[in-house]
């Protein structure tokens, strides 16, 4: 049996009790999924660039981060809907090109974010379809790759029961449930 929901939403009011964030590398929250959640979490994206930028430096001690590592941030104001953490991780930049590399890549990106919730002992933890927008990759090879990373972390899982993976478009959900 898998952990892994495939469900529509949006996932700035999705109730799980940590969200994943499809960052970039210096949390700079300009576009897409990203500038909605600082949006929504903060009621001013700059503001909460900065604060994951000064989460960054004191988790990670530096001003990027690589694929794999995490930066946790408040829900601040999307605890209304029970959200208490926001996961910030970075997948791969694809521009049309899947290939080993870009595959490990989101790999990473997605384990570090489910290895973080456990840790943060959460129960519940929601994804965005990561690097299927503005990064430019396949979204069924994405999809297909959730269910592989969340398969491999099932076995080692110890507070997390659940995983959802939020699409925002009627289309990319239905076509994400036709994803073997
Ligand atoms: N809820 C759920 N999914 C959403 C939402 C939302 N509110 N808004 C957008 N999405 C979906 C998009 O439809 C897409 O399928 O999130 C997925 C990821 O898209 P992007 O946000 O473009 O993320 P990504 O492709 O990883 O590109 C990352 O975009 O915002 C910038 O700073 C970010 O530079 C980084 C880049």
């Amino acid at each position: 049996m898998t952990m892994l929901e495939i469900v529509r939403g949006d996932i700035t009011r999705f109730p799980a009790e940590a969200i994943v964030n499809a960052a970039n590398k210096y949390l700079e929250h300009g576009g897409g999924v990203a500038y909605a959640i600082a949006r929504a979490a903060a009621g001013n994206v700059q503001e909460y660039i900065r604060i994951s930028r000064e989460a960054m430096k004191e988790q990670l001690g530096k001003d990027s981060i690589e694929h794999g590592e995490v930066v946790v941030t408040p829900a601040l104001r999307l605890e209304r809907f029970g959200i208490k953490y926001v996961i910030h991780t970075v997948g791969p930049y694809c521009g049309g090109v899947w290939n080993e590399d870009k595959k490990e890549k989101l790999r990473k990106a997605i384990l570090g974010a489910l290895k973080k919730a456990d840790e943060l002992g959460v129960r519940s933890i929601a994804f965005p379809a990561i690097s299927a927008g503005i990064y430019g990759c396949p979204l069924e090879e994405v999809v297909k790759k959730f269910k592989e990373t969340v398969e491999e972390f099932e076995r080692e899982a110890k507070s997390v029961e659940r995983v959802y993976l939020v699409l925002y478009s009627e289309g990319d959900y239905r076509r994400a449930l036709e994803v073997p």
